[in-house]
Order: structure tokens, then C-alpha cells, then sequence
């Protein structure tokens, strides 16, 4: 069962590195985001996700664990997450964590204990092992993908990493184990492993905490039939749920992608169309930090060019809906893993209509910190923590410091520039959130105007209905039986003539003309209107 608040809320993603920095030490911290949560509830979100924050060697910036069960040093402490969530409370904001399920770091415990081992451990492993390198499945060494490394340690033979080296894959076993090397699903060492994820998620969700993003969410099972190892993956999860319907009834997962759709019940609260997938891409994504590897680069909808299509996106969101109506779908403004809103040759003044898009639409929002003032995606940052997966493909660009006001970096730290996460966007017009705050048209000043509009009217947020009206240049849509929303992403002005534009009035927008049932809408406008009465 989906939380109710779920349905009709937006979320805030805090990088914890470069959010707020309290000590002095050039990373953020979680008493840095206590000291700012006025700021997060000015905004009118309900919920925020933190990237993980638990103790980790920090080669995939914090992605690769070395304790579930303890905030990081350099973040605070157990404590000061309790001080947050209940802080955040107060304001009405709940907290989410990042659950990181595939794989630990090298250094965690498990790992350790298993490297050091001259063999497979009795109670069954935590980690993929092999003897003998396999000449078939997982052998394939691309960036981020699961491949073999040899045993840094007295075990020998390989261990199966998920991501970086650094990230050995956890086993949750095969669906059809068929090579020696493979538990099944239900193995001993698979079964430890879930049972660790129940009380990791126990742990956490009896602090207070709302729920969590679960990394790789279906990557857990690997058969190398796909369809396979994500319904297997998906299992896990339906078991997870059917313990949290009585243990934690109101925690919400959202996983990173697209539930496999099983024909049983969804384990998951939402879809989450992350920026790296091909329908978030489509609307937005204009080539700032590099191409993935599975990527082909489209024309982004939103930007001047107007050479884009909503038609992959709608496609999936209509996919997401399929024989589930009720379906929730994540939209993010950006994220931690690739380019933000601001990017590019993309400006302030483009920001318009996708903000109208991203918060009015029929999807539950999610903003990316340092978005609600336009923040730039920068080129050329270094390789901090991981964020360089491959020379054409850059995350730390997306990862700089919140720009606060015009104090020493930015308000982000008062540690010397040299010592700080990464560096500040040192363009002298940077936009910072004491700049904007209050300005009439600054894009803070609209973030806060459509969050409020979303909030009290109930036809903007997630549970009402949405009906594509027009779905190119202009882009329009009707949610609920009282609004029209018109949105012009390219530089050129666009018109459109639809039957639910006659009669209508903007309340909210720049740049859109109503006519009879015409809708003209200049270069970069955007709009909400209400449908004439009756
Ligand atoms: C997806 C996360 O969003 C990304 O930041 C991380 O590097 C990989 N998963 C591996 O955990």
C-alpha cells in the first residue's frame, strides 16, 4: 500500500558532501543540513532523499559501504540523523535514506571476513566467488557493470564486483544457478543476506526515518536471462514488503528505474525515471556530462532547439500505467549521476517551462538541490570520489557546493577553497539562494510560487488525473477537471488550438496567450491556466 503522502508529494535529493558544511572541514555534514532546513521547508517540498550517509571509503561517494548501521564520521553521527528527522518533522518533512543492496565497499566486514577465509564459508557466502575464472557469464569487463576481480586476499581465485572494483556484488543467488559458482536463490548465503536487509531496514525506519531509494534495486539476482534475475530481484523485494506491511506499514521504497512488472503484486511504491534512463533523457538531458555507454544521445524536448519529442517519455509514463492506473512515476529534475537542469547553453530563461512541466504534471517531483536557483552544471570538474566512470562521462559537474550567498565559498564552508569537496562555480554571476530569495521572476522565487500553486491545488498534485491535450511545441495538458497547463521549451514561439483552451484563464506564467481555443506561447513560455466553468 502506497503511503498517502507519497502520492502528493515532491522530494528534495541532498548530496550530503556539498550541501552544508558545519565544522569547517570542506564537506558537507548532517548538522550543516539542520542548520538549513528553513531554507528546504521554504521551498514547500515534503521529503528528502539523502544519498547515502553510512561509514564508507568513499570510492563511489559513499555507494559503497563498509557499515549499514553507522552515519559516517565525517557526516555526524546516529544522533544527528535522529536530531534531522525530527527536526524535518517539525516542518513536515520526512526523511529518506539511500540503501545501497547490490554491494558493499571492500571493506566492510562481510567482505573482509570472506577475503580473508581459504574458502566458502559454512553458513554460505555473502559474496559471489569463483576458483576457476568462468569462460562464460559476467566476464565482460565494461565500466560499472559486474565483472570478475582477482582476490586481493589470502582467498583465492575471483570475486564478482558490481560497479567499481571496490563494490564487491552481494549474493542474492540465481534463479537457475547452472555453473558450479552460483547459490540458488534460496542458498544459505543469499538468505543471510536478506535477512541483513531486514534489519538494515529496521534499523533505520525505527529511528524515524520514512523510507529509502534503493540503489540498483533489481540487480540483485543475475541470471543472465534478464527477465529472469529481475523478476528474482523483485521477489526479494515483494518479501521485504510483505514484512513491512506489518512491521513498518507506512515505509515507502522507491527503487532506482522501473519495477519489472510481474503479474503480482508491486513491491515498490513508485517508478523513478533517473536521469540516466532514455525517458528522463529525452526530456532533458543535453549532453552536459558525457554519454553512457547504453546511451544514444537524442535531442533533449526541453531546449531552445526545439528539436525534440515528448513522445519517449509520454510512452513510458503511459508504460508505467499500464494494468496499473494508480501508478506513482519519480520524475527528477536532475540527480548525483549526471548534468542538471542548468547546463550547457541551457539558461535561467529555459527554466521556466520545464519547472511547469516537472511540477505539474501527473508524476511525484523531485529536486535536486542547487536546482531551485539554477545552478550550473559545470564541465571539467576533477575526479572526486569516483565521479569520472569513464573519460566521456563526468557526475562531479552536477556535485559542486550549494551557493548560498556571496560570503566565502559561496556560504558553503569557511574552509580554505583548496580543502573544500569540490570547487565552487567560479563565475562571478553565480546564482546563490540569498540573491534570489524574495526577487520577483529569480528562479528560487518561481520554484517556490509553483510548489506553493501544487500544494493548494489539488487538481496539480499527484493523485488527480492527467490527460495530454498537445504534445509537441507547445506541450499541453489537462490534470483533474479544473486545469490546462502550456509549456513552450524552444526559443521560437509556438501556437495550438485546443478545444479545453477556450475560456480558460492563466493564473501562473509568462508569455502564453489565450485566443478562442488557440494557445500562443512566445519562446520559453509557459502557463497554468484554469478550464472555463462547467
Ligand atoms: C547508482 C548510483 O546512483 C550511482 O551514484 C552509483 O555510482 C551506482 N549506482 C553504484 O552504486
Amino acid at each position: 500500500m502506497t503511503a498517502d503522502w507519497l502520492r502528493d508529494a515532491i522530494l528534495y535529493e541532498i548530496y550530503p558532501q556539498s550541501f552544508a558544511d558545519s565544522n569547517g572541514d570542506g564537506i558537507g555534514d548532517l548538522r550543516g543540513v539542520i542548520d538549513r532546513l528553513d531554507h528546504v521547508a521554504s521551498l514547500g517540498v515534503d521529503a528528502i532523499w539523502f544519498n547515502p550517509c553510512f561509514a564508507s571509503p568513499f570510492v563511489d561517494a559513499g555507494y559503497d559501504v563498509s557499515d549499514y548501521l553507522q552515519i559516517a564520521p565525517r557526516y555526524g553521527t546516529n544522533d544527528d540523523l535522529a536530531e534531522l528527522v525530527e527536526k524535518a518533522g517539525e516542518r513536515g518533512i520526512r526523511v529518506l535514506l539511500d540503501l545501497v543492496v547490490g554491494h558493499t565497499s571492500i571493506e566492510h566486514p562481510w567482505f573482509q571476513a570472506e577475503l580473508r577465509a581459504d574458502g566458502p564459508s559454512p553458513e554460505g557466502d555473502r559474496y559471489i566467488w569463483t576458483e576457476e575464472l568462468p569462460s562464460e557469464g559476467w566476464a565482460v569487463d565494461l565500466p560499472g557493470t559486474p565483472s570478475w576481480v582477482p582476490s586481493p586476499g589470502p582467498r583465492p581465485g575471483w570475486y564478482l564486483r558490481n560497479f567499481y572494483d571496490e563494490q564487491p556484488a552481494l549474493n542474492f543467488g540465481w534463479l537457475h544457478p547452472t555453473l558450479p559458482w552460483m547459490d540458488a536463490v534460496d542458498g544459505p548465503g543469499p538468505r543471510r543476506n536478506v535477512e541483513a536487509l531486514r534489519e538494515i531496514l529496521d534499523f533505520w525506519l525505527s529511528k524515524g526515518v520514512a523510507g529509502f531509494r534503493v540503489d540498483m534495486a533489481f540487480s540483485l539476482v543475475k541470471d543472465y536471462d534478464i527477465e529472469g534475475g529481475l523478476a528474482a530481484s523483485t521477489a526479494v523485494w515483494r518479501e521485504l514488503r510483505e514484512w513491512l506491511d506489518t512491521a513498518h506499514p507506512d515505509a515507502v521504497l522507491l527503487p532506482e528505474g522501473t519495477e519489472p512488472r510481474t503479474g503480482q503484486r508491486l513491491a515498490f511504491d513508485a517508478d523513478f525515471e533517473l536521469v540516466i534512463w532514455a525517458a528522463h533523457a529525452s526530456l532533458f538531458d543535453n549532453g552536459g556530462a558525457g554519454t553512457l555507454p547504453w546511451q544514444s544521445s537524442v535531442e533533449p524536448f526541453f531546449d531552445a532547439a526545439g528539436q525534440g519529442s515528448t513522445e519517449t517519455f509520454l510512452e513510458a509514463w503511459q508504460r508505467a500505467h499500464e494494468g496499473h492506473p494508480d501508478r506513482l512515476v519519480l520524475l527528477a529534475s536532475a540527480d548525483h549521476d549526471f548534468s542538471r537542469m542548468r547546463c550547457g547553453s541551457r539558461g535561467p530563461e529555459q527554466l521556466g517551462a520545464a519547472y511547469t512541466f516537472l511540477f505539474t504534471f501527473g508524476t511525484v517531483p523531485c529536486l535536486y538541490y542547487g536546482d531551485e536557483i539554477g545552478m550550473r552544471y559545470l564541465p571539467g570538474m576533477p575526479d572526486v570520489e569516483g565521479a569520472i566512470c569513464n573519460p566521456g562521462y563526468n557526475r562531479a559537474g552536477c556535485r559542486t557546493p550549494m551557493q548560498w550567498d556571496s560570503s566565502a565559498n559561496a556560504g558553503f564552508s569557511t574552509a580554505d577553497p583548496s580543502s573544500l569537496y569540490l570547487p565552487i562555480d567560479p563565475a562571478d554571476d553565480r546564482p546563490t539562494v540569498a540573491a534570489q530569495d524574495g526577487v520577483p521572476g529569480s528562479t528560487l522565487t518561481m520554484v517556490r510560487e509553483l510548489l506553493a500553486l501544487r500544494r493548494s491545488v489539488p487538481a496539480l498534485q499527484g493523485h488527480a488525473a492527467t490527460r495530454v491535450v498537445a504534445s509537441g511545441y507547445p506541450f499541453a495538458w489537462v490534470r483533474g477537471d479544473s486545469h490546462l497547463m502550456v509549456v513552450n521549451p524552444r526559443r521560437e514561439g509556438a501556437s495550438v488550438a485546443v478545444p479545453e483552451a477556450a475560456g480558460a484563464s492563466v493564473v501562473w506564467g509568462s508569455g502564453v496567450v489565450v485566443s478562442g481555443e488557440t494557445l500562443d506561447v512566445e519562446g520559453f513560455g509557459y502557463a497554468v491556466l484554469e478550464l472555463a466553468a462547467g
